[in-house]
């Protein structure tokens, strides 16, 4: 596992953002799985200015951890409609080699299991892109998550719903259901980004790199997995106990 402590969101979602344009320029075919919350608003500008400069999305595909059981594409509130707006009208991506989980679906089962052979027609995730929840939580892996879960249809708990509900008018209108890749699905792409900022994030943080893996902070199944690498800025890193590269 490899943890890079920056001075700021912005240096760490630079960093993070060349590695994925540098793996891009090495195999326009990549497979991304991205995330969707305020966390990866930075790197996905940095994405952007990348194509502006001249890289190519063509090739690329994407698939997103998860999206909420009962909003529609149109939604603002929906993660289809996130990344649209924060990511792919800004990059010259093929729309139709972008995948989030159909929330409006009518057979939610199905489509998880559909969602998981898509990824696998693909070849796999090269690159999965996360934020992580103040309660650990990584796509909507809320704790307790089994790390051998896949896809599936998850309920939000309080602390998620309340972390989210900036984003409406009121606690009541997030959706208490969402679809989301599993712990086990995560675990499968070949190597892992995760984005970690401010001071909310700091416990969770903690609990992901430095204590022993527990479904109670599904982040930290991260530790059974090759090829992690952390971009936190100095905020989020300020509970760490242990020594890590800066
Ligand atoms: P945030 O959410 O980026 O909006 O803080 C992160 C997450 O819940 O994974």
């Amino acid at each position: 596992m490899n943890l890079r402590i920056f001075d700021s969101e912005q240096e760490a979602a630079q960093s993070a953002a060349e590695y994925i344009i540098n793996f891009i320029k090495e195999k326009p075919k990549a497979v991304l799985g991205l995330a969707t919350g305020s966390t990866p608003l930075s790197l996905y500008a940095e994405l952007a200015h990348a194509c502006n400069d001249g890289l190519n999305f063509s090739g690329v595909t994407t698939f997103n951890l998860d999206e909420y059981v009962g909003l529609p594409a149109e939604h603002e509130q929906s993660y289809r409609y996130f990344m649209n707006k924060n990511l792919f009208s800004k990059i010259n991506i093929n729309p139709q080699n972008t995948f989030v989980p159909d929330g409006m679906a009518n057979d939610s089962q199905q489509a998880c299991r559909e969602y998981e052979e898509r990824i696998k027609a693909a070849g796999g995730i090269d690159i999965q892109v996360l934020g992580i929840g103040s309660n650990g939580h990584i796509g909507f892996n809320e704790p307790p998550s089994a790390f051998d879960s896949r896809t599936r249809v998850v309920e939000l708990t309080e602390q998620t719903i309340s972390d989210n509900s900036r984003f409406f008018t009121s606690a009541a209108e997030v959706p208490r259901k969402a679809i989301s890749m599993g712990v086990a699905t995560i675990l499968d792409a070949k190597s892992i980004i995760l984005l970690s900022y401010g001071k909310g994030k700091a416990k969770a943080l903690r609990g992901a790199v430095e204590e022993q893996p527990s479904e109670m902070n599904p982040a930290s199944a991260l530790q059974l997995h090759p090829n992690v690498n952390f971009y936190v800025d100095k905020a989020s890193a300020s509970s760490l106990t242990k020594q890590h590269k800066t």
